[in-house]
Formats: structure tokens, sequence, C-alpha cells
């Protein structure tokens, strides 16, 4: 079977043209909200990718695509070499649709394979410990469903004692095994959630958010956990959040999303020092300096108008109704994503 065909990629995860729309109704239609259009990345072993973008702009949307939680409209990803899913539809190599002679776009065979194998290889970290984690479950049911679930064990004494060390992992104490996830503050509770992920022994895992909830003092011990983590275990991580000071210090490269698009790649430096595109630009003036001598020979670029509804998606560039370089082919077409330079990739035709 194609699917399961192993080809050699120095990358983990590669995504391409993924898209997740959504049928809503309006009134007495539904009509198709496109919040993740035509995404493509791809992620190392053991590397971090940020992404960020204002609220709503689809970062959530591609984490639960990615493991399937949803069914992807289309799209196809590979892990570890293999295909996760494929809908089928064929690009040339400027990322056009390949269209048959009737104007229809051409579609090979789709393959979507059973999710159970990579469910293992796969997590997710969610936003709030205190939603994500059953109250009334113990520490220790807690991390070892999922060695239940994936038949880790082989007798009672190597389940506790594979909890255990988990624990340990994450700086839990032996101690808090038989307590129930409400005793915890939120800082523990996300450890106890970071322990659940790595129980099954990752490659990957989604971090949506995983920090946002928690105070300023404990988001820096837990996302220097995930660095320490990933030191140890080699897990990759795609790493969801707002703020951008937090992902520019744990990413190794940093994306950034506008309506449902992904408009510029690079490494973390280089897209906080040497931004391009608009958006990127004025996403990045407005975080806050914190030396004052700095922040007092910037210019911060205020965006103007709001983030237009993804129920109605401007035509071409979907930044267009808020730059300041929009120009008559912004509206025409939406740019692709080109390399700008040491895989640097920016969406913009005037930049
Ligand atoms: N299950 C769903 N059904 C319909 N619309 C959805 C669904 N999930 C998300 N959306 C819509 O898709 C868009 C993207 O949402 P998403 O949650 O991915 O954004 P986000 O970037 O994670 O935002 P935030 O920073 O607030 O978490 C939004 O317009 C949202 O309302
Ligand atoms: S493509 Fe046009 S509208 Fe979009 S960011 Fe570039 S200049 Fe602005
Ligand atoms: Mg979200």
């Amino acid at each position: 079977m194609a699917n399961e065909a192993k080809t050699t990629s120095e990358y983990l995860l590669e995504v391409e043209h993924l898209k997740q729309y959504f049928p809503v109704r309006q009134g007495f239609h539904t009509v198709m909200l496109k919040a993740v259009d035509d995404v493509s990345f791809a992620i190392r072993p053991g590397e971090t990718l940020g992404l960020v973008g204002e609220s709503g702009c689809g970062k959530t949307t591609v984490g639960r695509s990615l493991l399937r939680l949803y069914q992807p409209t289309a799209g196809r990803i590979t892990f570890d070499g293999k295909v996760l899913l494929d809908t089928g539809e064929q690009y040339d190599e400027n990322g056009r649709p390949v269209l048959d002679a009737s104007g229809k776009p051409v579609k090979g065979p789709a393959i979507e394979p059973d999710m159970f194998p990579f469910r293992r290889q796969m997590q997710m970290v969610f936003q709030d410990p205190y939603s994500s984690l059953n109250p009334r479950m113990t520490v220790e049911d807690i991390i070892g469903e999922p060695l239940d679930v994936h038949k880790l064990y082989s007798s009672k004494a190597e389940r506790r004692d594979k909890i255990l060390e988990l624990m340990e992992l994450v700086g839990l104490n032996a101690e808090h095994a038989m307590r129930y996830a409400h005793e915890f503050s939120g800082g523990q509770r996300q450890r106890i959630g970071i322990a659940r992920a790595l129980a099954v022994n990752p490659k990957f895992i989604v971090c949506d958010e995983a920090v946002s909830a928690l105070d300023v003092s404990i988001q820096a011990q837990v996302v220097n956990m995930f660095e320490e983590l990933q030191d140890k275990l080699g897990v990759a991580y795609l790493f969801i959040a707002h703020d951008l000071l937090v992902v520019h210090h744990i990413s190794d490269r940093i994306a950034v999303m506008y309506l449902g698009k992904v408009v510029e790649i690079a490494d973390a430096d280089e897209l906080n020092g040497s931004p391009i595109h608009p958006y990127t630009l004025s996403l990045l003036s407005a975080v806050p300096i914190p030396d004052p001598e700095t922040a007092r020979h910037s210019k911060r670029i205020v965006l103007e108008g709001d983030v237009p509804s993804p129920l109605n998606m401007p035509s071409g560039c979907p930044f267009r109704t808020r730059c300041r370089y929009a120009t008559e082919q912004c509206a025409a077409e939406m740019p692709p994503l080109s390399d700008r330079g040491d895989g640097h990739m920016v969406a913009c035709w005037n930049k």
C-alpha cells in the first residue's frame, strides 16, 4: 500500500496545501468558514516551530487538523515518512492547482490511513489545564490512561514505574500520584498534562497556548521545562501562542498566520530581527519593548481597521484591506510563499 511506503526526508512532519473549512449556518444558507486555507510548512525532528497570529486566525485549527481531530477539507500531510492524509489534489511547481481540459482540478486517489498508530507519535497539550484534565481522576490515572489505551506495560508494577518515571521527568513529586487534579495549581496541572502527553513517547507535540493561562513567573518555568524535555527526548513541537516574546524564546523557526493563511516563515532570530511581511512588521511593532531607550527610538506601526470576518474573506491577499502597500495585484491573486534566501519564506507581492 502507498501509505506503508516510507519516504526519506529531513522533515518529521510535512504539511502541504492544508485546508480546513467549516460549514456555518447563516440564516437559511450554509456558508463555508475558511479557518485554514492552503497552509504549507514542515518541521524537522526535535525542532520547535512557533505559530503566531491574532485570535481567530486559525492556529488551533491547524493543530487539530494535523492530528486529524477534524477531518481536513483538503491537503497532504506526511509524518515520519508515512502519509497521514492525502485528499488527492495536484499542484504545479508554483503551488497552483493542476486543472484538466475542462478547468476542473485534477485529483489523484485519496489516502486516509487509520490514525491509531499515529496517535502514539503525535500528542497535544492544551491551553487550559483546568478544563483539559478530569478533576475527579487521580494523577496516576490521568497519566496511566494513554498507557492503558496503547497497552504499554505488561504488569501493574511496570505501569506504576512508568507513571512515576514520567512524574519525575516533569518535576512532580511521587507522593502526588494518588491526589486529584483539582488539588493542583495551574503550573502543576500543566505538568500533569505534559506527563500524560509524554506517556506514549511521542515524536511530536502540538502545544496550543500551553503556557498562556499561567502567571508570568510560572510561564517561564514551564517553558524551560518544555525545552529541557526536548533536549532529553528529541521531541518536536508546534508551539502555538500569541505572546511573541515567549514564541521567540522557545522556537527555532516561526510561522506567522493571518486569516487562515501562513504569510511568513523564517528562523526565529531572522523573523524577529528582519521581518519582511507587512503584517509581521505590525505584529512585532506591537510587542512591548523591555528597554525604554530602544522603545523611544522604535516606530510603532498601528494597524488600521479590524480583521475581516473569515466568512467574508477579501479576494487575493487576505491582508490587503489593512495593508498600506496594497496594489491592484493584491486584490487579484494571493501571493505564493516564496523563498527570500535561507528558507525565509514570505507571501507578498510588494515586499
Ligand atoms: N468547529 C468549528 N466550527 C466552526 N468554526 C470554527 C470551528 N473551530 C474554529 N472555527 C472558526 O475558525 C476560525 C479559526 O479559529 P481558531 O480557533 O483556529 O483560531 P485561533 O488562531 O486558535 O484563535 P485564538 O488565538 O483565539 O485561540 C475562527 O473564525 C473560528 O471561529
Ligand atoms: S500582497 Fe499586497 S496587500 Fe498583501 S501584504 Fe503584500 S503588499 Fe500588502
Ligand atoms: Mg486557539
